[in-house]
This record gives C-alpha cells, structure tokens and sequence, in this order.
C-alpha cells in the first residue's frame, strides 16, 4: 500500500505568498506520486488558492470541520462544505485543538460521524500525554505490568469514546500521536510507533469491525528521521507538523519517500 505523507500546516504561514511558495516545493517534487500519495493540510482560507488548481496531483486537507451539518454556528465551516469544495481529508480530534479549544472527545465522536458522512477521509489523532506513560509503557511490556499499558491503555480509551457508534467504515486513518513529541524534537521510536500502530489496527478491527485502516505516526517527524518511521510495515505513513513549513525539509521527506 501507498504510504500516506500528511502535511500538516497548522496557523501558518501568513501570507498567501509564503503559502504558494511552500505548496509549490511539494507540488514540484513529481516522483513521490509514485509511491506515496501527499495531502497538504493548510489553514482554510489558503483552500481556494490550491484547490483551484488544474490535474492537481496532490490531495487538499483540511485541519478541522464543525459537527453540525449547517446552522448558526459562527466561524465554523461544515464538512459538506469542504467536500463540495473539493476537499478530500480532514484532521479531526487533533491534541492542540483538545489542548486550546477544549475539544472533548464527544465533541470529537460528533465531528467523525459527520465529517464521514459527507464523504470526507477523516484523519483521527490519538496519543498519550506523558513520556513516561508512553515509553515506559511500551518499552518494559514483560517485566512492568503496572507501566505495561499505560499509553496503550490511554489510546484504546480515547479510541473507543472518539469511534463510538462507528463501524465498517473505510475511511478512517488513525494518526498516533504521542503529545509529548508534538513540535518538541523528540520521537518515540520507531518500534514503540509500529507497536503502537499494530495494537491501534486490532482494535479497530476487534472493536468496529475496521479492516486494512491506515494508522500514522506524528510527532516531531522530519528528513533525518522520517525513514525510520516509514519502514515498518504497521505504519502507513506519517503526519508532519513543523517540518512542513521548511521547503528544504519538504523536499528531503519527500525525496527519502520516494526512495524507499
Ligand atoms: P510536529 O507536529 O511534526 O511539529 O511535531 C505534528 C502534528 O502536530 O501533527
């Protein structure tokens, strides 16, 4: 299966300008499409500058969508918008927007169901808080039984609150996201992710009948390490923050993509 590079653009850059100038490193690079399929997720209102663009070979995400369908929700934008705009992902349930926005996973639960109802590809992100949780937690899965599944644990929870009433759909990737590698310039390792990513696809499976779901890895992935992230079969891709919004980083993620 392809793997699935997504470029996160969070609230930047400022100007339409620098946003053309970093699409553009990524639409420029040709040989990735080989083997990857690339989705760039930039703030909503650079959506219009890109989607407009002929045989676009690159898919357009969005980072967020609201859990009404329409209605008198000032500021928000409704996922059947997106998808008759021309959007094909969204990011739902992302930690900053948890962290900031107070997004419950109720509220998360809502936005899923309606997102996939219109048609879009939802990309879910779940992840463990704590390091310690996380790697521990993973790491000692024979000797510590208290620390065993402290991340693994948090994960099925969230999973399992995020999906409700949700079963058989195809659409749905997971990105697994430990917090405390988001823009901090540490990773879990490569193992822990792929660990991580095979016991995520058997909940799916168990627990809402969700068979081949892609699940990512995020958190700090970049040129230098991306590879190690992209090797093991468990993990389908990844989804990169910061690194996004350097073109020389863009074009070595992409590049190594290519190669593999
Ligand atoms: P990061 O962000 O690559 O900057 O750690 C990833 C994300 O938040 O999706």
């Amino acid at each position: 299966m392809k793997k699935l590079i997504i470029f996160n653009w969070k609230m930047n850059p400022d100007s339409p300008k620098e946003a053309q100038k970093l699409f553009d490193a990524v639409m420029n690079f040709k040989s990735y499409i080989l083997n990857s399929e690339v989705v760039i997720a930039p703030p909503s209102v650079y959506l219009p500058q890109f989607l407009e663009i002929k045989n676009l070979k690159l898919k357009i995400g969005a980072q967020n969508s609201f859990w009404a369908d329409k209605g008198a929700y000032t500021g928000e934008i409704s996922a059947k918008m997106l998808k008759n705009f021309g959007v094909e992902y969204v990011i739902v349930g992302h930690s900053e927007r948890r962290q900031w926005l107070g997004e419950t996973d109720e509220v998360v639960n809502k936005k899923i169901l309606t997102a996939l109802k219109a048609g879009l590809k939802v990309i879910l992100c779940v992840g463990e808080p704590t390091q310690s949780a996380g790697q521990r937690g993973l790491k000692r899965r024979t000797t510590q039984k208290g620390n065993v599944w402290g991340a693994k644990n948090y994960v099925k929870k969230q999973l399992k609150k995020d999906l409700k009433n949700l079963s058989l759909n195809s659409r749905l990737i997971i990105a697994y996201e430990p917090i405390w590698a988001i823009g901090a310039g540490r990773t879990d390792t490569p193992e822990n992710a792929a660990e991580m990513a095979r016991f995520i696809k058997k909940i799916l499976h168990s627990k809402f009948y969700i068979l081949n779901s892609r699940v990512l890895y995020g958190g700090s992935v970049n040129s230098k390490n991306i590879a190690g992230f992209l090797k093991p079969p468990e993990i389908d891709g990844a989804l990169i923050g910061g690194a996004s919004l350097k073109t020389g980083e863009v074009k070595k993620i992409l590049e190594t993509t290519a190669n593999l």
